[in-house]
This record gives C-alpha cells, sequence and structure tokens, in this order.
C-alpha cells in the first residue's frame, strides 16, 4: 500500500475489492481515490494498460495513478452511476443518452491492433458508467475485445430495459434514445443491434432466475421486434 494512504470506504463489487482511500496531500488536505484490488497482477497490469491507451485515445475513463502488484490506484470520480440515474431519474434521458451515445462512438472509433474491428467494452453493465459534468466516464477495463459494436450497444440497451422496475415506457424511451443518439455518430444496422439485444436478453433470463419470467414474457411479447427506434 502507498504510504499514508487511508481506506475510507469500499464500493460494491462481484469480482474485485474496490475501496475509496484517501492520500495526505501536502499542506492542502487530502487527495481522493480508489484502489482496485483485482484477483492476480496480471489481471491489475492489464486494466492499467488499456485504461493508459483509452485515456491516449481520447476516451473519458478515471486516470490510473498507479500500479503495485494486484493493486491499481484510480483518479477518484466524483459523479453518479449510470445504475443511479435510472433508479433516481437524476439527469434528464436526452441528456444522458446523448452523453453515452458519444462515449461509445468515441470508443468504437479505435480499432484493436492489427484488427480492422471496433474495440469492444464488453462489460456494459450500469455500474461501469460514472456522470460527470455532462460527460460519462467508462469504469472496468480487465477485458477490451475487438468486435462488432451493436454487441457492446446491444448489452447495455440490455441492462437499461432489464433494470427494476423492467421494461417501462421510461426504459424503452431511454434505449430507444440511446440508439438514435448512437446511430448519429455510428449508422449501424437497426437489425443488428435488435439481434444483439434480444441476445443478452436470453442470456439474462438463464442468469437471472428469479427475473427470468418477465424478461421471456417481455421477449414474446415483441416476438423479437423490438420497436426502439422510432
Ligand atoms: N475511479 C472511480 N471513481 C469512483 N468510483 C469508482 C471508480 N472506480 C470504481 N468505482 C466504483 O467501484 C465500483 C466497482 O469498480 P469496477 O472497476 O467496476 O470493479 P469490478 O470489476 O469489481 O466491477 C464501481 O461500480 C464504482 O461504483
Ligand atoms: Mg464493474
Amino acid at each position: 500500500m502507498i504510504e499514508g494512504c487511508r481506506i475510507t470506504g469500499r464500493y460494491y463489487s462481484r469480482r474485485n475489492r474496490v475501496f475509496q482511500a484517501e492520500m495526505p496531500q501536502g499542506e492542502a488536505g487530502v487527495q481522493c481515490l480508489v484502489i482496485k484490488e483485482f484477483t492476480t497482477a496480471a489481471a491489475a497490469q492489464r486494466e492499467y494498460s488499456n485504461l493508459l491507451q483509452l485515456a491516449a485515445a481520447g476516451v473519458t475513463v478515471p486516470t490510473p495513478l498507479g500500479l503495485e502488484g494486484r493493486r491499481l490506484y484510480l483518479q477518484h470520480l466524483e459523479g453518479v452511476l449510470l445504475a443511479d440515474i435510472l433508479e433516481k431519474d437524476l439527469v434528464s434521458s436526452e441528456l444522458w443518452t446523448k452523453a453515452l451515445a458519444g462515449w461509445y462512438a468515441r470508443l468504437h472509433a479505435q480499432t484493436a491492433p492489427g484488427d480492422s474491428n471496433a474495440l469492444l467494452k464488453t462489460d456494459n453493465n450500469l455500474r461501469n458508467f460514472i456522470f460527470r459534468e455532462g460527460l460519462f466516464y467508462g469504469l472496468d477495463f480487465e477485458l477490451l475485445s475487438p468486435g462488432d459494436p451493436a454487441r457492446d450497444l446491444g448489452q447495455i440497451c440490455a441492462f437499461i430495459l432489464a433494470d427494476r422496475p423492467s421494461f417501462t415506457p421510461g426504459k424503452l424511451a431511454a434505449a430507444s434514445g440511446l440508439i438514435r443518439h448512437y446511430r448519429c455518430l455510428n449508422n449501424l444496422p437497426v437489425s443488428r443491434i435488435r439481434e444483439e439485444i434480444i441476445r443478452e436478453l436470453e442470456r439474462m433470463a438463464e442468469r437471472r432466475r428469479e427475473e427470468s419470467s418477465s424478461i421471456k414474457s417481455f421477449l414474446g411479447s415483441c416476438q423479437g421486434k423490438i420497436n426502439l427506434f422510432s
């Protein structure tokens, strides 16, 4: 642990251990930071390199401050998680969907070395995005892989739609707005995005036992023709 660093809190995390911490900063006070403790040093190293690569490409992510074995030190971002924006209706849907579309379009403009495919986020859950001063910052970059951007978009839309209370008109409008804004920047075929939403919802229905019937009934009611793109 960096000398003088003091743990002040812990974040919700399934895979790793993620802490909020403070570092003394001269006479001025303290600097707030985040310590992410991975299960292996290789995973910490991967996320560190991915963050440096993304920051250099202008994708908004927390600045990596240091790496120490399995521990990664990150700039603390004061903002609201996408999960909380949805739950508490904290930001206008028009504003956040446009900002998130911009974040994805910037990421997808990057290609992996030696591969013409776009770089994908791949882990698109609602706790992996923080909104701050009108911009989204992506979190959690253990894995970046090349592929079809429709996969990222379909996955995040599925998470938005299935967020409880799920499949409300507001959720449908948000997913629809996100796709509309994204397609202004990168004109993906709607059919591909729809396929990926359905694929992710089907996976969720398998994973989330207690929500399985509501997800399946949504999929059944629209019979694969989710009307998200008006
Ligand atoms: N730089 C950061 N600034 C503020 N909060 C953060 C930051 N990094 C992570 N968090 C918080 O910690 C949680 C878990 O971090 P994340 O990188 O997604 O790890 P995990 O792989 O365990 O999901 C996030 O959902 C967020 O609430
Ligand atoms: Mg995460």
